[in-house]
């Protein structure tokens, strides 16, 4: 049987998304080279722990690089170390301590750590000097290990890391960890927020916000290719257009059960309140520390805006949902064409196609034909007329995401007027 964490696990993709935010992946790689550079290490490997063992997540070495035909990866020694003696890095890990070794040829045999020269043998890579550094926590939990490999003088010859070169790269240790933390804590909200989503409403099974991060995922994509946007750009923005889009009506945790499921239409009051869903989501996005946070908050905000400047909440302050700008009857004057967030006006087009063909309190579930007749003849006025053009692109690949994250087939509401 399938346990809660699973399922949430489901719901957010694969634990592979999570476990990459990029803004960290950059983070981690810029440390790492620049550690190396102020250190002058020929190479370096940034390990983190994963239960009881050493991950190598990011490694870098200008010589084997130097040697590698055009467009080939640098393959990495070793994937996997073992927490504990055996290793300069699995005895950092285990103890905390940083691990400073001369030469890993003349390790003293009674050490609690040794070297494997199996390594060296497999990749033809010469280690000589290591200076290895815990990422440790103020609490001091062990994160990570921080490896930095074969120390250069201005001949390029191989020496040792002096005391001072500990205290240098302890600092980047420090940097490493809390980006570590931040990206940790970042994955712990998100659990939190699906898990506060479901709770909030047991029949959404997940599949609903997965279709919809599908299919604006797959907007994205076309949009993106034609505009030219950088193949780098396209996939570091797929993960987190994914997590965001799944997040666009996490704010309908703020709206009362009476009106979140009410059998039938919202009246004028209740849907004014139900509107505070956008500005109340992105609230949630507003200590914005990355490109996550950015476009979750974006999303959230701006996916019931409508190009012509009729949807809403409009320019508010995404604290208070006060107006910022006003029209004459003093409320917020909507947003309208490229004033709304590219990313709100994605997922607007993907949210309502997915509304219309599913069934709702309010509503029964619309044919596809007369979903998509509906979103075409929504463009120029709810939704961007090009984006709508780039939807009906990608019709088919719509279809498949429909398919992988079908529903079990269920009634429509008895009385849909209530
Ligand atoms: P939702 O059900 O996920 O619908 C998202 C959006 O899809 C709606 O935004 C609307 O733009 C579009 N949509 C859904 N059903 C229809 C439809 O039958 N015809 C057309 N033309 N468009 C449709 P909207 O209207 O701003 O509503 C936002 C959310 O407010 C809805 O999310 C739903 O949770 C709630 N809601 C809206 N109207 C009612 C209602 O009459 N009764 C109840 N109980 N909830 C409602
Ligand atoms: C769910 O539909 O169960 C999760 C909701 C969300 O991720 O916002
Ligand atoms: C963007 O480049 O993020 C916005 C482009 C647009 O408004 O279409
Ligand atoms: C819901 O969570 O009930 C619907 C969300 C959506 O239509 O985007
Ligand atoms: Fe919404
Ligand atoms: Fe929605």
């Amino acid at each position: 049987m399938a346990t809660k964490i699973d399922k949430l696990k489901n719901i957010i993709g694969v634990d592979s998304i999570l476990n990459k935010i990029q803004d960290l992946d950059i983070l981690l790689e810029t440390i790492l080279s620049e550690a190396r550079g102020v250190l002058s290490a020929d190479a370096g490997s940034i390990y983190i722990k994963v239960d009881n063992e050493l991950v190598v997540t990011y490694s870098q070495n200008d010589t084997k690089a130097a040697e590698l035909k055009p467009g080939q990866k640098l393959i990495y020694n070793v994937f996997r170390i073992p927490i504990g003696t055996g290793t300069t890095s699995g005895y950092a890990a285990m103890t905390g301590d940083i691990i400073n070794v001369r030469n890993v040829y003349d390790i003293p045999e009674d050490a609690p750590y040794g070297f494997d020269p199996y390594y060296d043998r497999k990749s033809g890579y010469r280690t000589v000097s290591t200076l290895s550094i815990p990422l440790k926590t103020n609490m001091g939990d062990i994160l990570g290990v921080l490896q930095l490999i074969n120390k250069k003088d201005t001949l390029g010859r191989s020496i040792a890391f002096s005391k001072d070169d500990e205290l240098v790269a302890a600092h980047f240790a420090t940097n490493a960890t809390m980006a570590l933390q931040r990206a940790q804590m970042t994955r712990a909200i998100l659990l939190r927020m699906t898990r506060m989503a479901e709770l909030r409403d047991p029949k959404e099974t997940g599949t609903h916000v997965n279709r919809v991060a599908g299919y604006a995922l797959e907007i994205y994509e076309r949009w993106a290719n034609r505009n030219r946007r950088p193949r780098h750009e396209i996939d570091r923005t797929r993960d987190t257009l994914r997590m965001a889009a799944m997040l666009h009506d996490v704010g309908k945790v703020a709206i009362s059960d009476t009106i979140l499921k009410k059998p039938g239409r919202l009246d004028e009051a209740e849907r004014e309140v139900m509107k505070t869903h956008t500005w109340q989501g992105a609230r949630l996005f507003t200590d914005r520390q990355s490109e996550f946070d950015e476009i979750a908050q974006q999303v959230a905000l701006s996916h019931h805006e409508h190009w012509d400047g009729t949807g809403y909440p409009g320019h508010v302050d995404t604290v208070t949902g006060e107006p910022v700008k006003k029209n004459v009857k003093g409320r917020a004057v909507g947003k309208r064409g490229e004033e709304i967030d590219i990313f709100g006006r994605i997922v607007s087009i993907a949210d309502v196609f997915d509304a219309l063909r599913s069934n709702r309190v309010y509503k029964a579930a619309w044919s596809d034909e007369d979903s998509i007749r509906e979103i075409r003849g929504l463009a120029g006025t709810k939704f961007d007329p090009d984006l709508v053009s780039d939807f009906i692109a990608v019709l088919p690949s719509i279809q498949t995401v429909s398919d992988k994250f079908s529903e079990e087939p269920s009634e429509p509401p008895a009385d849909p007027e209530g």
